[in-house]
């Protein structure tokens, strides 16, 4: 039977790869896919995901709803220098009238969460992708329905390696590391896929000649274009290659056996020092499992395979 799921996410390039990823994936069932304020504003999360919906179409329609605009403290950042002005990279998705491949919910993404998690009882995987904002947001409101939650996947932090935003700290946590104290310490089942996993699955040129350009359907087309990939030159325009990090989250929540995992203690720094948003090894921390190593062959495989499923 293929896993309930609820994608929490900030559209975002590697966000749209993991939708896609997810959406053609007969091991899971989306049943929702929330927005929360992060790689771009929310105000641009939230049309992205109709967009990339209305790219995927999928049959079933699922739920949508918008989430936190900012992070529970502090100041809030972006990254138009990696995803672009409207979070797509180059890509351009118009949106038609009358033709929706979602359906709206009436309230907040952390009203949804715990209406999913309450509707399925041990059973809904949260798979998350951006700042922890809406899942914070919803452990406050109601920490008991949150436990009804299966487990989470959090495509966040740095625990052995640099991080991306400073030395120490990656984008997600960094963004909101007071929602990622909270969500890490609500006694949910996590499991952690930070950059020492996520750097190891990338897309190279190499394989974008091989594999991807030679697809030619509206995923390879949309990859190439929101990668910024130039055929011409046969490199990426402002890299040498692309991290899947979000897409390796929902690799995860497929297969675990793509990665090992290690059971770690981990504390998330919340004082506005150098320090903000690092993930520490701690003795007395809450239990998370940590994704440490990837078979990216493994992965590359499955990832490449699902972007030539078509309906
Ligand atoms: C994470 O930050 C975002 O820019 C990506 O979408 C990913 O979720 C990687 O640090
Ligand atoms: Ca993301």
């Amino acid at each position: 039977m293929a896993k309930k799921v609820l994608i929490d996410c900030d559209v975002g390039v590697d966000d749209a790869l993991a939708l896609i990823l997810a959406f053609h994936s007969p091991e899971l069932d989306v049943k929702a896919v929330t927005g929360v304020n992060g790689n771009v504003p929310l105000d641009m999360v939230f049309p992205n995901i109709q967009k990339v919906l209305s790219l995927i179409k999928p049959k079933n329609k699922p739920l949508i709803a918008r989430g936190a605009d900012r992070p529970l403290k502090g100041t809030t950042i972006h990254a138009h220098s990696v995803h672009g002005k409207t979070g797509l990279g180059d890509a351009i998705i118009d949106l038609k009238e009358g033709e929706e491949w979602w359906q709206k919910y009436s309230g907040p993404a952390d009203e949804l969460i715990l209406d999913l998690a309450d509707q399925y009882p041990n059973e809904l995987t949260l798979i998350a992708v951006g700042p922890l904002t809406n899942l914070a947001l919803a452990l406050k409101k109601d920490p008991e329905g949150m436990k009804k939650l299966k487990e989470l996947v959090i495509m966040g932090g740095s625990v052995r390696t640099r991080g991306n935003v400073t030395p120490y700290a990656e984008f997600n946590i960094f963004s909101d590391p007071m929602a990622a104290q909270i969500v890490f310490n609500s006694g949910i089942p996590i499991t952690l896929v930070p950059l020492d996993a996520t750097h190891q699955a990338f897309l190279t040129p190499q394989r974008m000649e091989e594999e991807i350009i030679p697809i030619r359907n509206p995923f390879s087309d949309f990859l190439i274009k929101a990668t910024g990939y130039d055929m011409e030159a046969h490199r990426f325009k402002n890299r040498r290659s692309i991290f899947l990090h979000d897409p390796l989250a929902v690799g995860v929540a497929i297969n675990t056996t793509f990665v090992k995992i290690e059971r770690l203690s981990l504390h998330v720094d919340t004082n506005e020092d150098e320090y903000y948003g690092r993930i520490t090894e701690k003795g007395d921390g809450p239990k998370i499992d940590v994704c440490l190593e990837v078979d990216s062959e493994r992965f590359l495989e499955l990832f490449v395979s699902r972007l030539k499923f078509c309906g």
